[in-house]
């Protein structure tokens, strides 16, 4: 959480290789991804994250299914692929709605459609940039449940959010905790009176 310009989208950007940094490290599973080459940053962008927005970011005229196969497209897609996109579209609530065209979808059922796009590559880290911004407070909060279903099965889940009950939703959790960022700073705490430190110094807490 944070204020409006403090850092949010870019901090996830930075993680999910979308935006490269114009200086320091960002290591992700032991590797600097801050200074990788394009063809590797392929790589991590299709194998290590899926990213999670709050307009979604859908094809409206494109049915379910071909929307949470849009990741693997480039590289073709197979029979197996359509199997795993309906497994991933039972486990967000939608396998019952496979070939609906986008644009006929409630906001929830489009978020939902958006977390099986990006759980298609089965990626270790999902990144998700004010996910219930655009939705009612019922459906965004079924929203941040599903979500945290996928962080108990071992994802690891990073969620920007201005909405302190989803917060308090992942701090109730226990696997969960809150962040707080400003000025592109981090801080376990709200106030960032007490604890505050640089988001490229080498603190041991990170
Ligand atoms: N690629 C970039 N290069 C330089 N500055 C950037 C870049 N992207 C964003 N910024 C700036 O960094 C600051 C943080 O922007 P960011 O979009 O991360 O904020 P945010 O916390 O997500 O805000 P909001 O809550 O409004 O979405 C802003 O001042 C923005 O203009
Ligand atoms: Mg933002």
């Amino acid at each position: 959480m944070g204020p409006s310009g403090s850092g949010k989208s870019t901090l996830l950007n930075i993680l999910g290789a979308m935006d490269i940094p114009t200086s320091g490290t960002v290591i992700v599973n032991e590797i600097n991804i801050a200074n990788l080459p394009e063809r590797k940053l392929s790589g991590y962008r299709k194998n290590t994250v899926g990213f999670i927005f709050q307009n979604f970011y859908l094809l409206p005229n494109v049915d379910v299914i071909g929307n949470v196969l849009i990741p693997l497209t480039p590289y073709g897609i197979k029979d197996e692929d359509r199997t795993r996109a309906q497994e991933i579209l039972e486990i967000v609530g939608l396998g019952n709605r496979t070939h609906t065209k986008v644009r006929k979808l409630s906001g929830g059922e489009s978020q939902r459609v958006a977390i099986a796009r990006a759980l298609i590559n089965d990626p270790k880290i999902i990144l998700a940039d004010e996910p219930t911004g655009n939705l009612d407070s019922e459906t965004g909060k079924s929203i941040i449940e599903l979500l945290i279903k996928l962080a108990e099965k071992g994802k690891t889940l990073i969620i920007v959010t201005h909405d302190p009950r989803v917060a308090g939703l992942i701090s109730e959790h226990p696997l969960g905790q809150n962040i707080w960022i400003k000025d592109g700073k981090l801080s376990k705490d709200p106030t960032y009176d007490m604890y505050c430190w640089d988001i490229n110094s080498n603190a041991s807490d990170p």
